[in-house]
């Protein structure tokens, strides 16, 4: 299936003014964050589990993502929502924000950086792999005070952010390109089933002797923010939802990554590969030779 642009959608109108959607998704991940990081409870325990019991949501996440949805509801009451914590909020418009209030929730609850707040508005249907396409995006990293900003055809920003919530200058954001494989610094993730883990190192152990390094620091949003900055050069993952990713797959595509799937054009739920088009290539190519079975994602 071909992703739909804003061009194409039909529900679109043509006169989407995309840099004030993505000034908008800046704005409310900043505010999140900044509620998400201020207000975070000495005692923060769990709220409850999903997939697992180590998949766990904070009333953090909760609160977090009410904010958002209030919000939105009052700047955006004909568009759509679909958020990681509650149910999807349909609109008429044919625009859904997708937002994921704290991705890296395992950090949050252990008071580590690592966390981040993503706001994306897409095209399409976020809750189908392949049939959505990110328009702007804004990701927040609160321990860092620092924002990544894009919007389709804008190029990707990266921000710091004050106390208050005032923006410092943008930085344009580029990734590194050309990496050769055996020079590449790698991230990846894993998912909170132990039979998904257990496909996931399988993976992860065969690629490791072929790059210079691996990280896992527990937020897709903000490794897709990396590989756009250059910190990373790359970064594949199995198993990740439109919310962990609709803002970040677009921040790296916006600074020249290449996203894709394993052999879909659009990552999917099977698998995500982000970097500069040489080392992306490379490490598509690589893990194309693995045991399909290995990309089979059972949910939970
Ligand atoms: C998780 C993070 C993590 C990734 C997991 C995601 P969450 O999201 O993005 O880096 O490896 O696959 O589920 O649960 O913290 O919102």
């Amino acid at each position: 299936m071909t992703s739909p642009t804003a061009d194409q959608h039909p529900l679109l109108s043509s006169a989407l003014d995309l840099p004030a959607l993505s000034d908008l998704a800046r704005d409310l991940a900043v505010e999140a964050a900044r509620i998400a990081h201020e207000s975070r409870p000495a005692d923060l325990g769990v709220a409850g589990t999903k997939s697992s019991v180590t998949d766990v949501v904070t009333e953090m996440d909760r609160l977090v993502e009410q904010h958002l949805r209030t919000r939105l509801a009052e700047v955006r009451p004909d568009d759509a929502v679909h958020g990681e914590e509650d149910s999807y909020r349909p609109g008429t418009t044919g625009l859904t924000w997708v937002i994921d209030p704290i991705d890296g929730t395992v950090n949050y609850l252990y008071g580590r950086a690592g966390w981040s707040v993503s706001v994306a508005v897409v095209a399409g249907d976020p809750r189908i792999a392949g049939d959505w396409e990110p328009l702007a995006g804004a990701v927040a990293d609160p321990s860092a005070a620092e924002v990544y900003v894009a919007h389709q055809g804008g190029g990707a920003r990266r921000s710091s952010f004050t106390d208050d919530g005032g923006l410092g200058a943008a930085t344009e954001l580029r990734v590194n390109e050309p990496v050769e494989l055996g020079m590449a610094l790698v991230e990846t993730g894993f998912g909170y089933l132990a039979e998904r883990r257990a496909q996931q190192a399988q993976v992860v152990a065969g690629l490791l002797p072929q790059v210079r390094d691996i990280r896992r620091v527990g937020s897709a949003a903000l490794d897709l923010c990396w590989v756009a900055a250059g910190e990373a050069d790359a970064y594949y993952e199995s198993g990740l939802n439109s919310y962990d990713i609709a803002a970040g797959v677009l921040i790296a595509r916006e600074a020249g990554a290449v996203v894709t799937g394993l052999d879909e054009l659009h990552p999917t739920r099977g698998m995500l590969i982000a970097g500069g088009p040489r080392v992306q290539a490379e490490i598509r190519a690589v893990l194309r030779e693995f045991p399909r079975s290995l990309f089979v994602i059972r949910e939970g």
